[in-house]
């Protein structure tokens, strides 16, 4: 039974090996290719300390199974298994995290990758020439075995990740990479655990300091199972630039400020009510005093909400209300005038409406947090 494994050792601290580098695998489906990816790593990595983490997300094939019976006579081979998630980025992230090699690899079992970049990969690591060595299907030239629709869409996706996202590597929708665990384990708190786009998010995250190499392989054709790719990947990248340019642009201030705003609005509608039901005011006197009470309600929330890190008190908070005054019936010039602009063009009421809203919000945020409360 299990006793009998010659493998298997009888504890102390140096009975097993410490990986110099642990290879992440995610799984969907791959029963075909783990023992066969298993073997070509065993042999490209000769006299290295290596180690495999398979993350499988459950996959009805049973790879999971398969690959912890593996590793239950090879220490080498581990396997995460998720229920109820589903990802490559997520499982990717997932299998770094449980690393504690000092470098960690990540590629695909379909053996698409060529395992035999892996010890070049190694080799700039450990020798410092780099903290992330990217294997790049387009250094070389050809896309190997990509459709050329899949290849165009993977171009298209870097001269886009270049521009946008200030990424330089040729390849920043590649699925095979290796890097040092400390660099991964830094921005491993920044990176959506959505997608295929684990890379291009890796690498737009990463500080400028940190050095990125490319090493040229040749994409080889599927063997066993299927792609769970293909035209996603551009539908996938648009996603990566839509949470990056959100995440930069839309400070995490933005939502509290939107809901005290859209508490003024209650406050407006109150007080509006009061004035004209209880003391009979004519209207427009009602809307200004209402206007008033509720630019002043979302100051003193967003005092206390929004800007709670860096609140206002004393005579500060009193300019600082002020100011918020200001900026805000400037503010609510800016939406008068595009509602008007947009209504006067054929635009429906409510769009009219909704435009105008946002766009005095945005102004209104944009000014308050530069000159109410001061970004530290
Ligand atoms: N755990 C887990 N969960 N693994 C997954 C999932 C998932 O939801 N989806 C796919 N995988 C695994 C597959 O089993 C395979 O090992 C690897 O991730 C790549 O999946 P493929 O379905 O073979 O993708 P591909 O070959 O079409 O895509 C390749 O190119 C993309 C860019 O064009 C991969 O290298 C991707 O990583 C790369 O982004
Ligand atoms: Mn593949």
């Amino acid at each position: 039974m299990q006793s009998e494994n010659p493998n298997r050792q009888t504890g102390g601290k140096d009975s097993a090996v410490v990986p110099q580098i642990d290879i992440i695998v995610p799984t969907y489906c791959e029963r075909d290719n783990v023992a066969l990816l298993i073997e070509k790593i065993d042999k490209a990595l000769a006299g290295i300390a290596w180690g495999i983490v398979f993350v499988d997300d459950n996959s009805p094939d049973g790879t999971a199974a398969l690959a912890k019976s593996i590793g239950a006579d090879d220490a080498r081979v581990r396997c995460i298994r998720r229920i109820g998630r589903r990802g490559l980025a997520g499982a990717c992230i997932e299998g770094m995290l449980a690393s504690q090699a000092p470098f960690v690899a990540v590629m695909d079992a379909d053996l698409q990758h060529d395992e035999t970049l892996l010890a070049q990969m190694l080799k700039q690591l450990s020798a410092g020439k780099a903290d992330i060595v990217v294997g790049s299907r387009y250094l070389g030239g050809e896309g190997g075995g990509m459709s050329a629709r899949r290849v165009s869409a993977s171009r298209f996706a870097g001269v886009v990740a270049r521009r946008l996202l200030g990424i330089t590597a040729t390849d920043p929708m590649s699925g095979f990479f290796a890097m040092r665990r400390a660099v991964f384990d830094d921005v491993a708190p920044r990176l959506s655990t959505q997608g295929f786009k684990i890379l291009a998010d890796i690498l737009s995250s990463v500080g400028t300091d940190v050095r990125v190499m490319e090493l040229p392989f040749t994409f080889r054709s599927r063997m066993h199972g299927t792609s769970k790719l293909d035209s996603k990947v551009i539908l996938d990248f648009a996603d990566v630039l839509l949470a990056r340019a959100v995440g930069n642009l839309v400070p995490a201030r933005f939502p509290y400020f939107m809901i005290v705003g859209g508490s003024g609005v209650a406050v407006h509608l109150i007080v509006l009510k009061l004035s004209l039901s209880l003391f009979a005011v004519p209207f427009l006197t009602a809307h200004i005093v209402a206007t008033m009470v509720a630019i002043a309600s979302n100051f003193f929330l967003n005092n206390m909400l929004t800007y709670r890190d860096q609140r206002l008190s004393g005579l500060d908070m009193l300019y600082g209300l002020l100011f918020f005054y200001v900026i805000c019936s400037i503010g609510a010039f800016s939406n008068i005038g595009v509602a008007n602009w947009l209504y006067a063009n054929q635009s429906s009421w409510w769009l009219a409406g909704l435009l105008g809203s946002l766009v005095g919000l945005v102004w209104n945020f944009a000014l308050s947090s530069t000159f109410v409360w001061r970004a530290r």
